[in-house]
C-alpha cells in the first residue's frame, strides 16, 4: 500500500510516500527555519501562507523522488492535529482535496503519536508491547504506556513548558538564535554541565509530570540577577555562555533520563521509545544509554525522523487505517490539541 504523508503542522511543510508503513520511497521537508528566525519564534500567520506556497511544489517532490504518479497512491495520510489552526488547514484542505479528486481514502493522523512511532520505523525486529513512550517536541512532553498498537496510556507530562520550548527560551535567554535546541548543544559542548546547579522542577504528589518553566528561570535569575538585587553575571564571556549552556542541558536531559527510567520501572516494560525534535540531541542519547545500563532496550528515531517530517505521518496513517477498518470522512477537522 502506497501512502502519501502530509504535515503542516507548524514551521515545516512536509510530503512523503511510504510503502506499507515501513519503507520510506521519499520524504521532503521545506523548513521555514529562515522565515521565523529574525522573530525568535514561530510567526503563525507567516507559516500559514509559507505552506500554501510550498504545499504543492512539497508534494510534487516527493511524488517525483519516490518514482511514483499521483494515481498510484492508495491513501493520504495528513496530520490533522495538534498544531496551529491556520497552518493544519492547509495541510488538511490539500490532503482532501486530493482524496476527492483522486476517489481515495484519507486518514487523520495525531502528530505527536507520529512522532512516537517514528522510532518503530527503523526497526527490522519486532518491538514487543509494552513499552514506554517519551514525546520530546518543541510542544509536548509526555510519557505514555503504549499497550498495543494505538492504544495509550498516559503516565506523565508536563505541566507548564514543553522540553523543546524551554530549550529554546532558555536559547533566547543566552541571546542564540531560533531554534534553540541545536544551538544550546552545540554551545553546551564546550561547558561545564557541573559550574551552575540548575534542576528540572518536581510537581508534588506526581513523580512522573515534568515542569520547566523554573528551571528557565534559573537560567534568567543567574543571568540578570534575581530580583529585588539585581546582581547579574553578565557580562557574559563566551565561557559562561557555554557553562551556562551545558548546565542548563544536563539539568534538563538528567531529569528526562530519570523519570523516563522511573516511568519504565514502574511500568515493568523492557523497550523505551522516545521521538520527537529533542530527541535529535546526542548528549541526551548519551546521558540515557549511560544511566539505564543496558537494562531496557532503547528505540531512537533515525536520522531525518526526530524532527517534524511525513514519512512519519505516512507510516503511522498505514496502521490509522488498518486500526480503524478505513478511512476517515470529509468533515474531519483541524485540532489545536489532541490529548492522549
Ligand atoms: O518535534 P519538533 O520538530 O516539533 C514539534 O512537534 O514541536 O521539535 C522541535 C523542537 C524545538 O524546540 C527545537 O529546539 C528542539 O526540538 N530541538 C532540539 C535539538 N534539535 C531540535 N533540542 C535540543 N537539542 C537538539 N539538538
Ligand atoms: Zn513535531
Amino acid at each position: 500500500m502506497l501512502v502519501l504523508g502530509i504535515e503542516s503542522t507548524c514551521d515545516e511543510t512536509a510530503s512523503a510516500v511510504v510503502q506499507n508503513g515501513r519503507t520510506i520511497l521519499s520524504t521532503i521537508v521545506a523548513s521555514q527555519i529562515d522565515l521565523h528566525r529574525k522573530y525568535g519564534g514561530v510567526v503563525p500567520e507567516l507559516a500559514c501562507r509559507r505552506h500554501i506556497d510550498l504545499m504543492i511544489p512539497v508534494i510534487d517532490q516527493a511524488l517525483s523522488e519516490a518514482n511514483v504518479s499521483l494515481n498510484e497512491i492508495d491513501l493520504i495520510a495528513v496530520a490533522h492535529g495538534p498544531g496551529l489552526i491556520g497552518a493544519l488547514l492547509i495541510g488538511l484542505n490539500t490532503a482532501k482535496a486530493l482524496a476527492l479528486a483522486l476517489q481515495k481514502p484519507l486518514i487523520g493522523v495525531n502528530h505527536i503519536e507520529a512522532h512516537l512511532y517514528s522510532p518503530f520505523m527503523s526497526q527490522n525486529d519486532i518491538v514487543p508491547f509494552p513499552c514506554l513512550g517519551v514525546v520530546l517536541s518543541g510542544g509536548h512532553t509526555a510519557m505514555v504506556l503504549i499497550k498495543d498498537g494505538g492504544v495509550y496510556q498516559l503516565m506523565g507530562q508536563t505541566v507548564d513548558d514543553a522540553i523543546g520550548e524551554a530549550f529554546d527560551k532558555a536559547a533566547k535567554l543566552l541571546g542564540l538564535p531560533y531554534p534553540g535546541g541545536p544551538e544550546i548543544e552545540r554551545l553546551a559542548s564546550k561547558g561545564d554541565p557541573f559550574r551552575f546547579p540548575f534542576k528540572g522542577g518536581q510537581v508534588k504528589g506526581r513523580p512522573l509530570d515534568f515542569s520547566f518553566s523554573g528551571l528557565k528561570t534559573a537560567l534568567l535569575y543567574t543571568l540578570k540577577g534575581k530580583p529585588p538585587h539585581h546582581t547579574p553575571l553578565l557580562p557574559l564571556h563566551e565561557q559562561d555562555q557555554c557553562d551556562l549552556a551545558a548546565s542548563f542541558q544536563y539539568a534538563a536531559c538528567e531529569d528526562i533520563v530519570r523519570k523516563s527510567l522511573l516511568c519504565a520501572e514502574t511500568c515493568q516494560v523492557q523497550t523505551l521509545v522516545l521521538g520527537g525534535g529533542v530527541t535529535n540531541n546526542r548528549y541526551l542519547r548519551q546521558l540515557l544509554a549511560q544511566k539505564s545500563q543496558g537494562k531496557y532496550d532503547i528505540l531512537w528515531p533515525s536520522l531525518g525522523l526526530s524532527l517534524d517530517n511525513a514519512a512519519m505521518i505516512a507510516g503511522l496513517g498505514y496502521y490509522r487505517y488498518q486500526w480503524q477498518g478505513g478511512g476517515d470522512s470529509m468533515p474531519l477537522e483541524p485540532l489545536a490539541r489532541i490529548p492522549f
